[in-house]
């Protein structure tokens, strides 16, 4: 290969001059695939469109290197599924990767390799708009999620012909921005990096994603693009990870922005040298590798060793041997949009619904006690927003909205009307009066309130969490006219709720539930399904105290109601969350007895299982997510108050009980020493089981014998969970 053959291979370029789709070409572009000079596109789709491309590469170009197909299929490529928050509220990875299968079978059918998902950042700051794009604030949670995505992706833990490449995003603290503000500054603790922020993408390595993707922020000075001891230290040497490393999107050229290279043949340097294999879109690699090359070529061996890295990709994915696999137009027409993807669709979306209140029982609703229904408000016909930020090639017009799914499901007695209220960002508010009125000529009200699909997502934090000022203005004149309301969030990141939790007597989270969205919320509505999401990440009280999630360090003053203590809290808010993490309701109710464990003691390399039966009582079939929660009360580092170290999302019908064991190692309690290494300290840990972190209705304990090395992160391991009918 000639130096720029090698180049090219590095070098990532956009189907369209934005983020839009684009697959057809023009002729400049298709000379520059030509010489060569291209080694992936990204936002690109279509099985002819890129198999035509494909076959210029192919048959056109000296060396006859296939391309590299890339696109964001985050939650969906045509059949679209709940938003990864909302995903992650089903707390059933199975499900995750359920989804990540179908979105494969489409996306591989329609040309595309290479998925820039799952997008695995931990995020305790709902102010950052891309909590909507992960698995809310767990690293236990967040690791679940990230490897049954990768499986289902890949469709394994290698990659082979017909994967849909994963990749494990954005490495590696991108979550933790300052103030929630996209791009910026993480400035953390080790400890935190190792224990919170990096878990999932340990797990992910060891799931085996394809690529991982560098994020854009620096962490405490460093811009990870450059940071050679986290992607290459860490990563690649530590953790032996093999894979493909991608920038992000323009991130090389970024490093001068950040102030750490005077010129983009420097910032091409510090990427080549922290092992940055492929330049995203910035042209930094195409334009400026070379000379950097020139002044320094020892830097050929890194080069070399990116080309091969990138090589062994396409290979893997059988693009050498079979370069037209993923161009079956047949295929693709059958794949998009198939019936057992819709129905895969619904089924997913209720499993993600949370059900946060729902005082008197007002939900299910009785529709033969009701006349007539006025849903309410912007979002209850917003198939874009449904869609959220990542909609691949859904398409609006393909959602069931939710007013949609609530007429069909109602029967013919009960009369469904709407109106629309307001845009959630446009005051004054003129539409409000309408929707009063049609809501007092009904018997009750769904009002559907939240946050439109682009106010969550890349670029798009908020310094406020409340409710955009239309939709609490709708709220607070809706719930001011005394008719029971049922308020069915749709939006992109926890909120401070305010008046809207207090006075209205039921609550559903509905997120953004994608293309079934409609049928989904009418089934949990009208009780054909029983709500069992639980919350992967806390409601604050108000903006101010966020973050607010369970997994705080233990602390000298630990927080106490009594005001007149001076502890770890504000003064002027409850010292719990609205709604904590874990947390959820049911239609039904659940019993927790008979906790036994199998010894008081393990040494290294033992297990302890602790097993309970979780019976239904509340008289209708329901899922219940049944949770393991720890504590490390003694050690040489504080410890937080309690870690998620197990869960099981079971199936329950009325009256019937399981009896769940949790299989537990020594390996799944180590952390971050002062001495900056996993340690496994010995001494008690006590657990605890129960329905959310703070509904635990069982509790143990038992002691680690031995003091002893660790070697990976505690919360990127599985615990084993058995069920079985009891
Ligand atoms: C985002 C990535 C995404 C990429 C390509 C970037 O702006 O940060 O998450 O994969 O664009 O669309």
């Amino acid at each position: 290969m000639t130096l720029d053959e090698k180049i090219g291979q590095l070098v990532q370029r956009a189907g369209g001059r934005s983020k839009a789709l684009n697959s057809r070409l023009d002729d400049a572009e298709l000379e520059r695939v030509r010489q060569g000079g291209v080694g992936s596109y990204l936002h690109v789709a279509g099985a002819e469109p890129l198999g035509r491309l494909q076959k210029v590469a192919i048959e056109e170009s000296r060396l006859g290197i296939p391309l590299l197909f890339a696109m964001d299929v985050v939650h969906g490529y045509r059949t679209i599924f709940p938003v990864p928050i909302a995903m992650a509220s089903s707390w059933a990875p199975e499900s995750a990767e359920r989804a990540a299968r179908i979105a494969t079978e489409e996306a591989t059918a329609a040309g595309l390799h290479w998925t820039f998902a799952p997008m695995i950042d931990i995020a305790r700051d709902a102010r950052w708009g891309r909590i909507v794009e992960g698995a809310g604030e767990d690293p236990y949670l967040g690791s679940r999620m990230a490897v049954a995505q990768v499986a289902g992706y890949q469709g394994g833990n290698v990659l082979r012909p017909g994967s849909l490449m994963a990749t494990a995003k954005h490495f590696g603290a991108y979550g933790a921005a300052i103030g929630g503000r996209d791009y910026n500054t993480a400035d953390i603790s080790e400890r935190t990096l190792q224990e919170v922020y990096l878990p999932p993408f340990y797990a992910a390595a060891r799931a085996g994603a394809g690529s991982f993707m560098a994020a854009f922020n620096d962490i405490g000075g460093v811009p990870t693009t450059a940071n050679r001891d986290l992607l290459r230290a860490t990563l690649r040497e530590r953790w032996g990870w093999q894979g493909l490393m991608v920038s992000d999107w323009g991130s090389i050229g970024e490093l001068l922005a950040h102030g750490v290279a005077a010129d983009r043949a420097a910032a091409a340097t510090l990427a080549l040298d922290a092992a940055v294999d492929m330049d995203m879109v910035g042209g930094v690699y195409a334009d400026d590798l070379k000379d950097a090359i020139a002044k320094d070529p020892v830097r050929l061996k890194l080069l070399d060793e990116a080309v091969l890295r990138i090589l062994r990709v396409k290979d893997a994915l059988g693009l050498f041997d079979q370069p037209m696999a993923y161009h079956d137009i047949e295929r693709e027409a059958r794949e998009l949009l198939a019936a057992e993807h819709r129905e895969a669709a619904r089924a997913i979306a209720r499993q993600s619904i949370v059900l946060l209140k729902n005082d008197g029982k007002l939900l299910p609703l009785d529709a033969s006690k009701l006349r007539s229904i006025a849903v309410i408000g912007p979002l209850a016909t917003d198939g874009l927003s449904s869609l959220g930020s990542w909609r691949a090639q859904g398409k609006a017009e393909e959602v069931v909205t939710i007013l949609q799914g609530i007429t069909a499901a109602a029967p013919a007695t009960l009369k469904i009307v709407h109106a629309i209220g307001d845009d959630e960002r446009k005051e004054p508010f003129n539409n409000i009066e309408a929707a009063i009125k049609v809501a007092r000529r009904a018997d009750l009200v769904v009002l559907v309130i939240g946050e439109n699909f682009d106010l969550s997502g890349e670029a798009r934090s908020r310094s406020s969490l409340d409710l955009p000022p239309g939709q609490a203005e709708l709220a607070r004149r809706v719930l001011a006219t005394g008719k029971p309301v049922v308020v069915v969030l749709a939006n992109g990141r926890p909120l401070a709720l305010g008046a809207v939790a207090e006075q209205a007597p039921a609550i559903l989270e509905t997120w953004m539930l994608g293309i079934e969205a409609g049928n989904a919320v009418a089934d949990v509505l009208f009780g054909a399904y029983s709500p069992a999401g639980r919350l992967p990440a806390a409601f604050p009280r108000a903006t101010g105290a966020s973050p607010s999630h369970y997994s705080a360090n233990a602390t000298g003053r630990p927080a106490d109601p009594d005001l007149a203590k001076d502890t770890v809290r504000y003064h002027d808010l409850p010292i719990t969350p609205l709604y904590p993490f874990g947390f959820g309701l049911s239609y039904s109710e659940f019993k927790y007895t008979d906790l036994a464990q199998s010894t008081g003691k393990i040494g290294a390399g033992e297990r302890v299982d602790i097993s309970i039966t979780v019976e239904n009582v509340g008289g209708v079939a329901s899922d219940e997510v049944v949770q393991l929660y720890i504590r490390d009360p003694v050690a040489s580092i504080a410890r937080p108050v309690l870690e998620l170290r197990g869960f099981k999302r079971i199936e329950l019908g009325a009256g019937q009980k399981k009896r769940v064991t949790f299989s537990l190692t020594p390996d799944q309690f180590s952390f971050w020493s002062a001495r900056g290494q996993w340690l496994i300290e010995a001494g008690r840990i006590d657990f605890w089981i129960g329905a959310s972190s703070a509904d635990l209705r069982a509790s143990g304990s038992f002691e680690i014998l031995k003091t002893h090395a660790g070697t990976v992160p505690a919360t990127a391991l599985p615990t084993r969970v058995i069920v079985s009918n009891n």
